[in-house]
């Protein structure tokens, strides 16, 4: 079995951050969240994996290579203009041999890939997609389906109200080669808009494999937020839970009195022991926190400086970004790259500020 992850998107919804760095390659507890896609399809046995490309992809094949290093044949396929969803999976066409997965590079799950391919071979036809029942389906995609799992149609972000169903889309589907033949190639093609309801059309049998699996889609900043509570609090199992915080930097909290768990911390941290670290907070790499500092519900990317007495809380500071002496960043602020909050300024809430473009709101 190979597995396509779609990489190729621009990330708009999770600007400032994907100014500087890719959405497959935004950290999850320090490590980039394409790097724990990989881990689940090894664990699944799939190591024959294709990643379609176009935006910023040096950032991805620096850190993955060809994918030797962890036991993978990765294979890259880099589109000139955005092809989209299933115009992706037709440009990488002559390398597919067989069925395959495809898997959306935004998805945090814990999806287990080799019940749904037992599934799709007891089900039988051309495709099986995996859903999750959400409380409001109003901006996900809808999915009907009957009891043997034959998909009827699909409805794309109806109202909670009138939405047909609360099953939803959730990103990861199973194909048989075939599928490739009903996609045009050499444009931008949309497997959600064009390509299922042809399939339905068609009567080849797409089939629906609903699962109680922990699911997000990281497409916007409080998602990301979101997956990192779920991670530090074990809902979802990424990280080996210990009594205390976790992570390589975790020693380096020893000494901090006000320290509310969970906490995770990556290697290189400096904290002062009078700042008040937690709860929900990932310290990136190399991190240094001053005194009097309170961090709060917040993802600090590497190499992040708070300065004396700062306040942030329910915040997401990319890499290098550095907090001036009593600075306060309200709930939902997103800092792009190296962007610098000056000393005694007030984010937010729900502010942007990128390192190219500053957007506030
Ligand atoms: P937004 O701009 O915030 O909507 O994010 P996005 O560009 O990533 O789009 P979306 O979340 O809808 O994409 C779902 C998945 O498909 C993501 O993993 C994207 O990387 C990927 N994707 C979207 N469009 C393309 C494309 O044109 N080519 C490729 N190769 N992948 C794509």
């Amino acid at each position: 079995m190979q597995a396509i992850v779609l990489v190729g998107g621009e990330g708009t919804r999770l600007r400032p951050l994907t100014y500087g760095t890719p959405k497959p390659m935004v950290p999850i507890a320090g490590v980039p969240f394409l790097a724990r896609t990989l881990e689940r399809l090894c664990q699944a046995g799939i190591l024959d994996v294709i990643l379609p490309a176009g935006y910023m992809p040096e950032a991805i094949v620096d850190y993955f290579g060809d994918g030797s290093a962890i036991g993978m044949k990765i294979t890259y396929v880099i589109e000139e203009t955005p092809l989209g969803t299933a115009g992706a999976l037709k440009n990488v066409e002559q390398y597919i041999t067989g069925p395959f997965v495809v898997l959306n590079g935004d998805i945090l799950t814990s999806l287990d890939l080799r019940k749904m391919i037992a599934e799709h071979e007891r089900k039988g036809g051309i495709g099986l997609l995996h859903l999750i029942r959400v409380d409001d389906p109003s901006s996900f995609g809808s999915v009907v389906h009957d009891e043997s799992g034959l998909i009827s149609a699909f409805v794309e972000k109806a109202p909670r109200e009138t939405a047909p169903t609360n099953e939803i889309n959730a990103g990861t589907y199973l194909f048989e080669q075939e599928i490739l033949d009903l996609i045009p190639a050499g444009r931008n093609v949309s497997i959600e808009r064009e390509t299922f309801p042809q399939i339905i059309a068609s009567g080849k049998g797409l089939y629906a494999y609903t699962t109680s699996d922990y699911w997000i889609d990281l497409g916007k900043p409080e998602q990301y937020l979101n997956a990192h509570r779920d991670v530090l609090a074990g809902r979802m199992p990424l990280l080996t839970l210990e009594p205390g915080a976790t992570g390589e930097g975790a020693s380096a909290l020893a000494k901090v009195a006000k320290l509310h768990l969970p906490v995770h911390a990556d290697a290189g941290i400096q904290v002062d022991p009078t700042a008040e670290i937690g709860p929900n907070v990932v310290l990136g790499e190399g991190c240094r926190i001053e005194s009097g500092a309170i961090l709060r519900d917040s993802v600090l990317w590497d190499r992040v400086t708070i300065e004396e007495g700062a306040i942030v809380e329910g915040a997401i500071l990319a890499s290098g970004v550095r907090v001036g002496r009593d600075a306060r960043i309200h709930e939902g602020s997103v800092v792009g790259h190296d962007a610098v909050v000056a000393a005694n300024e007030t984010l937010g809430p729900d502010s942007r500020v990128g390192a190219s473009a500053p957007i506030t709101r």
